[in-house]
C-alpha cells in the first residue's frame, strides 16, 4: 500500500473535486490517500505549511486553478517552499476554463528544479470560475462523465508507475504544447501584468450589513470587518466574496469590461475544451 496525498487550493471547488475523484480512484484500489486542502488557509499559514505531515508519502498530488495563465500563488508558494529532495514522487494536475496557458509547464519547471520526479500531469475543463453565465460556454458542465473517466485512468496510470518506474520524469518539452501566438501573448502580457489586469475588488460602507459572508468566502483570509469589511493582505482575485455579498456591497469597476475583453480574447486564444493527460 502507498501513502499519498493531495494537495488542493480551490476557491471555487472544481480543484477539490477532481481531488475528491483522484482520491476516491486511489482508495479504492486499496491506496492510503488523503486530501490536504490549502483553501481557506492565509498566506502565513501556507508559508509556514509544515511539510514533516508528507515527507515519508510515497507520493504527492498536487492541484491547482488556472489564474491567467499560471499557477494560482498559494499553490505556488507551497511548491517554492517545498524543501528539495530527490526522493519526491509527484504528480501534478490542473483544472482550467478556458486556456491553461503555462500552468502545467510552470509548475513541472518549478518542481523539477527542486530535484522532484514528476511521473505524470493531467489537465481537467471545468466550469470557469470567475466568467460562467454563458449556457452556450463548452466548460460550463464540466468535468463531465468522460473527463470522470480519464481521472480515474491518471488516477491508476499514476499508482502503476510509482510501482514500475518511479523514477521517470515527465519532459517539460511534453507541455510546452502552445502555439507562437499564446507563447507572445504570454511573453510580452501575462506572464508579468495578467493578475494585474484582473478587476480589483472595492468595498460599498453604505450598503454593507457588516453580516461576515465575505470574510467567510475568503480563501485567503485577508478579509477582516473594520467596521466594514476591509483586505488585510495580498488579494487572490477569486471574487467569491463579490458573488456572496447579499448586499451587493462588495463590487468591481471594471468586471463588466473585463468580461468584455476576456470574451474576445476568449475567441482567439481558448484551448480544445478537453481533459488529457501528460506522461
Ligand atoms: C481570477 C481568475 C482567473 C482565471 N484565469 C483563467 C485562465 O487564465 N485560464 C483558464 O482556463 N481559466 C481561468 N480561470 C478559471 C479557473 O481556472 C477554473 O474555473 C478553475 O477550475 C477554478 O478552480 P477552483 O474551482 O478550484 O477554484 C480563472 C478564474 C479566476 C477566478
Amino acid at each position: 500500500m502507498k501513502h499519498i496525498s493531495i494537495m488542493v487550493f480551490s476557491p471555487f471547488g472544481n480543484t477539490l473535486k477532481v481531488g475528491k475523484y483522484i482520491q476516491k480512484a486511489l482508495t479504492e484500489s486499496n491506496q492510503h490517500c488523503e486530501i490536504i486542502n490549502l483553501t481557506g488557509k492565509s498566506w502565513n499559514q501556507i508559508s509556514s505549511f509544515d511539510y514533516s505531515m508528507i515527507e515519508k508519502n510515497d507520493l504527492i498530488v498536487i492541484g491547482t486553478p488556472v489564474y491567467a495563465w499560471k499557477i494560482i500563488e498559494p499553490i505556488k508558494i507551497f511548491i517554492e517552499n517545498l524543501p528539495s529532495n530527490e526522493n519526491y514522487r509527484i504528480a501534478f494536475f490542473t483544472t482550467y476554463g478556458l486556456i491553461t496557458g503555462y500552468t502545467l509547464f510552470q509548475g513541472v519547471n518549478l518542481l523539477e528544479k527542486k530535484g522532484y520526479k514528476v511521473l505524470s500531469c493531467l489537465k481537467v475543463a471545468a466550469r470557469h470560475s470567475m466568467i460562467f453565465n454563458e449556457e452556450e460556454d463548452p466548460y460550463n458542465y464540466r468535468p463531465n462523465q468522460q473527463d470522470i473517466e480519464i481521472i480515474q485512468i491518471f488516477s491508476e496510470l499514476i499508482t502503476k508507475t510509482l510501482n514500475s518506474f518511479p523514477n521517470r520524469t515527465l519532459s517539460l518539452e511534453k507541455l510546452d504544447y502552445h502555439s507562437w501566438k499564446v507563447k507572445y501573448l504570454y511573453k510580452f502580457l501575462i506572464k508579468r501584468f495578467g493578475m494585474a489586469l484582473l478587476p480589483k475588488i472595492y468595498f460599498n460602507s453604505k450598503k454593507c450589513i457588516q453580516c461576515g459572508k465575505c470574510i467567510e468566502a475568503c480563501p485567503i483570509q485577508i478579509i477582516k470587518l473594520d467596521p466594514y469589511p476591509k483586505k488585510f493582505g495580498k488579494c487572490i482575485k477569486c471574487y467569491n466574496c463579490m458573488w456572496t455579498c447579499p448586499q451587493k456591497a462588495v463590487y468591481s469597476r471594471t468586471f463588466k469590461l473585463f468580461e468584455f475583453f476576456h470574451r474576445i480574447l476568449g475567441k482567439y486564444y481558448h484551448e480544445i475544451p478537453e481533459t488529457k493527460i501528460y506522461q
